[in-house]
């Protein structure tokens, strides 16, 4: 039997809880309400990889590539000098049947790490519930059969119980991390869930967490 390869994800304090990484080719959804570090979690994910020489790709359909580069160096990260390609699908491409552009781009430049940020847009294209989730069925399905790593974020809003915008993607990705804002008595604090992750013996707790510049999402009070 090969070898079972596990990813370190580069957040602080996560991988011990996780078997020591996430499984090599899965998909896994960051989902999590408005500033609960979805995009730095997920950008911190490609970087320590970035920084093992590993080709990634950061796709962003929210933010062109300027302000994002610009924020992260707010941040304390410069993405040029990182060498993690920062690609942006704005409303005229994703109106568009984009995923076989990004496969080709993947198989092409044998690319082994992708975020996509965020899928919650991904399927604006379709006018009705039941296309888009078969578009976003599709698109899961093909990123899973690329030999790539990848982390998908979604939007949920707060106080919600769901974990995705159409339902879907929580089932069809193999693991979900759920960040949350939690209120504790008048005060609130980070936590983060790993809701599921397939074939991981995976902590069963909320872990609390802080964003921190210059580290990223580091678990522990
Ligand atoms: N230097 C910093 N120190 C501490 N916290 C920070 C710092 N910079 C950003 N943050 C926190 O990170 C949050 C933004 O994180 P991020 O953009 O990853 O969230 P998100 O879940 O992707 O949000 P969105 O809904 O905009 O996509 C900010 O709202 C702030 O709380
Ligand atoms: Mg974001």
């Amino acid at each position: 039997m090969a070898e079972i390869k596990r990813i370190k994800t580069g957040i602080s304090g996560l991988d011990k809880l996780i078997e020591g990484g996430l499984l090599e080719n899965s998909v896994t959804l960051v989902s999590g309400g408005t500033g609960t570090g979805k995009t730095i979690l997920s950008m911190q994910f490609l970087k320590k990889l970035a920084e093992n020489k590993e080709k990634v790709l950061y796709i962003s359909t929210e933010e062109n590539e300027k302000s994002i580069k610009e924020g992260f160096k707010i941040f304390g990260w410069d993405l040029d000098k990182l060498k993690i390609e920062v690609m942006n699908l704005g409303p005229d491409e994703l109106e568009e049947e984009w995923e076989p552009l990004l496969s080709n781009k993947i198989d092409r430049e044998k690319v082994k790490r992708v975020v996509i940020d965020s899928i919650s847009l991904t399927g604006i294209y379709y006018r009705d519930e039941y296309s888009t989730r078969k578009y976003i069925y599709r698109l899961i399905s093909s990123l899973k059969e690329r030999n790539i790593t990848c982390l998908l974020t979604s939007e949920v809003p707060e106080n919600e119980k769901s974990l995705s915008k159409m339902g879907v993607e929580e089932f069809v990705c193999d693991g979900v991390i759920l960040l949350q804002f939690l209120g504790m008595g008048g005060k609130y604090e980070r936590g983060l869930t790993v809701r599921k992750m397939r074939w991981t013996n995976h902590t069963q707790e909320t872990h609390p967490y802080k964003m921190v510049k210059g580290r990223g999402v580091v678990l522990g009070k």
